[in-house]
């Protein structure tokens, strides 16, 4: 099978997406783990550690299946050569703890690329029955309806994502920064997982999001959807999007988030 324009890649990541988010659903830990006496034993760990690599194993193997020249980059797996211009880029599963607690903001995060550039993503919120695809000048879609990010709102109006990571260290910046966002912001979400927050910017579910020390896993995808949503998407003081940090936005909301953030240093530790 020829897969060559992106409406082709953003089918196949799709199909691929849907698969490996039909298996977690199927396998996911049943019981709550939110009581410390189940917390207090690794298996519920363990089983999520386990079902992120395969996953990761299944998406591979259908990738290998269709297009066995193409490279992947995987969180679990590293990455993996190939000859060809093509690159996936692929989180198995992108809110784990979300996943582990039976939450339902987890997705399949699955993103192509073309001689290093994003062209194609798929982010399946499994949990929610909801397929966002984006395909690079073609646009980001729900479940075939095309998405808009919200206009800009003042700051004091703007809905604002963000997340923090696991490194204690890194959090107790993360809330330095957070407490003199939070007063000029309409208020804070922390969904638990990059991708879908990504998404939930393109689908004008909250109008930004920002993050320090993102993956390119967590936001390959997502990021795609919510550019051709038409957000801005970017690093700090001009850089493109990075893992240091990322922020996402309607462009004039991008601006004024970005003139806050900047001088809070949010990229040190
Ligand atoms: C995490 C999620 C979370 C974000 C963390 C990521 P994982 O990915 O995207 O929302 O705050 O920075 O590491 O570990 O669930 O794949
Ligand atoms: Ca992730
Ligand atoms: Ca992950």
């Amino acid at each position: 099978m020829m897969t060559d324009t992106m409406t082709d890649f953003a089918r196949l990541a799709e199909d691929i997406a849907r698969e490996a988010g039909d298996m977690l659903l199927a396998k996911r830990p049943t019981m709550s783990v939110a009581s410390a006496d189940v917390l207090t034993k690794s298996s519920p760990t363990d089983v999520v550690t386990l079902l992120d690599k395969a996953s990761e194993e299944l998406i591979r193997q259908r990738i290998a299946a269709v297009r066995p020249d193409d490279r992947v980059l995987g969180e679990e797996g590293g990455e993996a050569p190939g000859d060809s211009d093509v690159r996936w880029v692929v989180d198995p599963i992108d809110g784990t703890v979300n996943f582990l607690y039976g939450l339902p903001d987890w997705a399949v995060s699955i993103a192509v690329e073309v001689n290093g550039r994003v062209v194609a993503g798929a982010v399946n919120v499994a949990p929610r029955g909801e397929m966002f695809t984006a395909a690079l000048g073609e646009g980001a879609w729900l479940d075939g309806e095309r998405l808009r990010c919200n206009p800009a709102v003042p700051l004091g109006q703007a809905l604002v994502a963000t997340g923090f990571g696991y490194d204690s260290a890194r959090r107790a910046v993360q809330a330095q920064v957070l407490a003199s966002v939070l007063p000029r912001v309409r208020d804070i979400r922390r969904g638990g997982s990059c991708a879908a927050d990504l998404c939930s910017v393109a689908s004008g579910r909250v109008d930004a999001y920002y993050e320090r020390g993102v993956n390119y896993w967590d936001y390959a995808a997502g990021g795609l959807v919510a550019s051709e949503a038409g957000a801005r998407i970017g690093g700090l003081g001009g850089r493109p999007s990075n893992s240091e940090f990322m922020l996402c936005a309607a462009p004039g909301l991008f601006a004024d988030l970005h003139d806050l953030l900047a001088p809070l240093d949010p990229e040190r530790d």
